[in-house]
């Protein structure tokens, strides 16, 4: 393995400054150099680390860990702290997964806490008289929340794996929403870009916008004191404290009021599932990611078998060379996920078959190197843009060795923009992830199967991706991004930065991406890739779309020698490295 720039960047400086320490006794260490040439660096720490996309929110989970608690713990923090700091997607009634790696035993599990259509939701829910998907109904409205995986998910990961009692890792997301936040220039600007659609909802109105219409000026203080209510709700009674009693009262009674169709009984009966996570390997390393009811770690894992055939590093990164075999790999694997992927519990996935080396070999076979296959010409194997509309996604590592890679969401950002009265909390448009109308695309333009219909008590397909590789049976990095169907690719992107091409995990996430999810069949490129490498991607036939918003947004680190180094993409405003 390369002694990454940057570590050895860090060993100088410990050989330097070590007390004794000169040319004649220093230790036999790889040669430190500092690598100049990287535009980026990560931050790195010794102890513990929160990388999130709110700075609020990962030094709350930074404060969890200096309290002795450990990565499940802090996750857990800051999952409800974002609920408060970073309202379009951060939640408590939304849904999502979480990988956790676990030093003791040296082992990963998955937690499912992904949201379930309600029992009375049918194949036909949001189908108008017409026969045709009610955009509007689908995306906003009561009848388009999931039951909330959430609360259950954080409280079932705390109570299996965190260290600390519930109480004190929920108090500081419970001080922040009572105490309030200092208004940042990213929360004024995320409320403001929903303020139209937030302002339709009497409830959503009160909570995030003032009298005029507007988000709170940067800088005001914003004080949430039903959302405060609500967190110590659960802080007291735990699963409880959600599902059932006055909050479950109050979510139900909006359910009633706004016909919805998420009762008592559906909140009484979800539960967050520990899941065995899916695992490949790449070029030596193990990628272990998320198994359905998300396709990301299944379509990870098959690109990157895919493209374990092809002498990546040779082509050079970015080249267009590499770019094609990206796009190819990408349109096979979105092109499967239309037909096989949804979730488990309620259809067969061919998941063993879909990640094996073999189906990649002869998927393999059907790129070519010099030529844009037609999406048309891609059927599903034998054996699926708009820019995120939102999710959110952190990563924490702590000093006893534990991982913790979470990914959650609204689905949309700021969900159905409905809130719950006298809770704080917004639901969530997860509904709008089945296929409404199985053969056309869904919100993310992505084409789904009747395995992903609409039936109550299932679990709708997902894209979200939370991953960690593994170098000699330990964790070398964790990471994820948001945005729906980008998600994968995007994952896909800084994996292969990292293993491929040695880049540090700051400059691994900075680079520019591409993605191609086969329908629609344009290969959409964020802005930094050269107009030549353009031209000759149009030339192997590639329908070329400049991206005018960015692709994903991860939030890594990266593990090297009982190092942390972390990267918050810099994608969007307001990410955070809390280290210490
Ligand atoms: N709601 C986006 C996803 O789960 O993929």
């Amino acid at each position: 393995m390369k002694l990454p720039r940057l570590l050895s960047a860090v060993l100088a400086v410990c050989l330097i400054f070590a007390p004794g320490a000169n040319a004649r006794t220093a230790p036999a260490v790889e040669a430190p150099i500092i690598d100049f040439g990287s535009r980026f660096l990560p931050v790195v720490a010794r102890q513990g680390m929160v990388v999130g996309p709110e700075r609020l929110a990962a030094e709350i989970g930074l404060g969890i860990l200096e309290q002795g608690g450990n990565a499940v713990d802090a996750a857990v923090a800051t999952g409800f702290a974002l609920a408060v700091s970073y309202p379009r997607a951060g939640n408590l009634a939304g849904g999502g997964f979480m990988l956790v790696h676990l030093a003791e035993g040296n082992r990963q599990t998955l937690i499912d806490y992904r949201e379930t259509a309600p029992a009375s939701a049918g194949r036909d829910l949001f189908l108008n008289e017409a026969g045709e998907v009610d955009r509007e109904r689908t995306y906003f409205s009561h009848q388009a929340a999931g039951v909330p995986g959430t609360v259950a998910g954080l409280v079932l990961a705390q109570a299996r794996y965190g260290t600390l009692p519930l109480k004190q890792v929920m108090a500081p997301a419970i001080a922040l929403a009572e105490d309030g936040l200092q208004v940042s220039f990213a929360l004024n600007l995320e409320i403001n870009s929903r303020a139209e659609r937030l302002a339709l909802n009497p409830e959503a109105r009160k909570l995030f916008l003032t009298p005029e219409g507007e988000a709170p000026e940067v800088g005001a203080t914003w004080r949430q004191p039903e959302l405060a209510w609500t967190l110590r709700q659960i802080a007291e009674q735990g699963h409880k404290g959600f599902y059932q009693g006055e909050v479950a009262a109050r979510l139900v009674a909006e359910m009633e009021a706004g016909n919805g169709l998420i009762t008592a009984a559906d909140l009484a009966g979800y539960q967050a599932l520990e899941r065995e996570p899916v695992r490949g390997s790449f070029q030596g390393a193990e990628i272990v990611s998320t198994p359905p009811p998300s396709s990301g770690g299944v379509h990870i894992i098959q690109m990157l078998n895919m493209l374990e055939g092809f002498d990546l590093a040779a082509m050079g990164h970015n080249s267009a060379a590499y770019i094609h075999h990206l796009a190819e790999a990408m349109k096979l694997a979105y092109a499967d996920r239309s037909k096989y992927l949804a979730d488990s519990d309620f259809e067969p996935v061919p998941v063993a078959k879909l990640i094996g080396k073999d189906y990649a070999a002869r998927q393999r076979n059907l790129i070519d190197p010099a030529r844009a296959t037609p999406a048309t010409e891609i059927a599903p194997g034998r054996v699926l843009v708009d820019e995120s509309h939102d999710t959110t996604h952190y990563t924490v590592a702590d000093r006893f060795g534990n991982v913790v890679s979470n990914t959650y969401t609204l689905n949309f950002s700021f969900g159905s923009h409905i809130a719950v009265p006298g809770t704080g909390m917004l639901l969530n448009n997860e509904m709008a992830d089945f296929a409404a109308n199985p053969g056309q695309p869904n919100a993310y333009g992505l084409v789904e199967s009747d395995a992903n219909r609409i039936e109550g008590g299932k679990r709708p397909l997902s894209s979200m991706s939370p991953t960690m590789v593994f170098r000699d049976g330990k964790p070398w990095l964790a990471t994820g991004s948001p945005g729906g169907s980008l998600i994968i690719t995007a994952v896909l992107q800084t994996v292969l930065n990292a293993t491929v091409f040695d880049m540090n995990i700051a400059t691994a996430a900075a680079e520019a991406r591409v993605h191609h999810q086969w329908q629609p069949d344009k290969l959409v490129v964020e802005q930094g890739i050269s107009p030549d490498t353009l031209q000759l991607l149009q030339a192997m036939g590639h329908n070329v779309d400049v991206a005018p918003r960015t692709l994903g947004r991860t939030q890594s680190i990266m593990l090297e020698r009982g190092y942390l180094l972390g990267a918050t993409d810099t994608r969007r405003l307001g990410g955070h490295v809390a280290a210490y």
